[in-house]
């Protein structure tokens, strides 16, 4: 089973990071009135997790008949909205006093704006038995009228710290052998982005039978940070050759101008050896330069 899911938390207490949304999601479970939600953020980071938290909460055993769900990848279109959203909207369930059924449109960004104009009526028709809570990662690709009919929570990337320590959990239990360097590696990698830590600590755990720093980078596929630092520290010094040959071993294993140039972006950023001033001076010229597709 992939970890991804084995550790999807269940309970909203087990949600990593943005305390101060979890919260509120926490005092809407007691409150047990939910107003329609929408969650927007990066990937990866517990949106649609939170949302399923918070459901379990409200609704407890009568979770599987008071829950709908649809995402991306059910069709959503008008016709979807009209009927099969309307049908769930009409039907009668047993439910705990004073809890509403709750329809839940996962990747609601991708539904097209057509459904979207569907829904707003919808929503207002049946409020007073059905709840709505979205999840997307982009809000403005959501409707005005129905941002204005929701309570919009912003997830924003989880802390590093965060990360490690669901990870160091994760390894407890599955007894996975690291060091240090090796977890760092994956929080370099993952940008905030949990799913993707955890997905690429078991794919790393499973591939080489250890975590380390090089074997992370082997399963990730990016350029190597330590290269990209040596190649920092050489223009540091002025010493061009050195520079570019470090530049050139990571364009010869194939990783493009992209990658590269993002990856020098987010190691600078790192980089508190760096003074102030020249650390600024790479990251406004790692962050300028303009990728030209073609041959080299
Ligand atoms: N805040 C978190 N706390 C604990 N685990 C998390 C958290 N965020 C993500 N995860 C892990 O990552 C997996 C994916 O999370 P989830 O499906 O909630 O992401 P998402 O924010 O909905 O992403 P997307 O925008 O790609 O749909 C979960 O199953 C869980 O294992
Ligand atoms: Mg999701």
């Amino acid at each position: 089973m992939p970890w991804v899911e084995k550790y999807r938390p269940v309970y909203l207490d087990d949600i990593v990071g943005n305390t101060d949304t979890v919260e509120r999601l926490k005092v809407i479970a007691e409150d047990g009135n939910m107003p329609h939600i929408i969650i927007s953020g990066m990937p990866g980071i517990g949106k649609t997790t939170s949302i399923h938290c918070l459901a379990h909460a409200l609704l407890g055993d009568a979770y599987r008949e008071g829950v709908l769900e649809l995402n991306a990848s059910d069709e959503r279109g008008i016709d979807v909205v009209r009927n099969k959203i309307k049908l769930f909207a009409q039907r009668k369930v047993t439910l705990p006093p004073g809890r509403h059924k709750i329809i839940i449109l996962d990747e609601a960004d991708s539904m097209t704006a057509g459904a979207q104009q569907a829904l707003r009526r919808t929503m207002e028709i049946y409020s007073n038995t059905t709840r709505f809570a979205l999840a997307c990662n982009m809000s403005n690709k959501i409707i005005e009228p129905i941002q204005s009919r929701c309570a919009i929570l912003r997830y924003s990337k989880l802390r590093d710290a965060e990360v490690l320590k669901r990870l160091k959990e994760i390894c407890e239990i599955e007894k996975v052998q690291y060091n240090d360097e090796g977890l760092a590696a994956l929080i370099f990698t993952a940008e905030g982005d949990m799913r993707q830590a955890i997905n690429n600590l078991q794919s790393t755990w499973s591939g080489f039978g250890f975590v380390s720093q090089d074997n992370v980078f082997k399963i990730c596929d990016q350029p190597h940070p330590i290269v990209v630092r040596a190649m920092v520290k050489a223009c540091q010094k002025g010493d061009v050759d050195g520079a570019l040959s470090r530049i050139h071993s990571l364009w010869e294993q194939g990783y493009s101008a992209v990658d590269i140039v993002t990856t020098v972006f987010r190691v600078v950023k790192g980089m508190d050896d760096l003074p102030e001033y020249t650390k600024l001076e790479f990251i406004r010229v790692s962050g300028g330069v303009s990728l030209r597709k073609g041959p080299r």
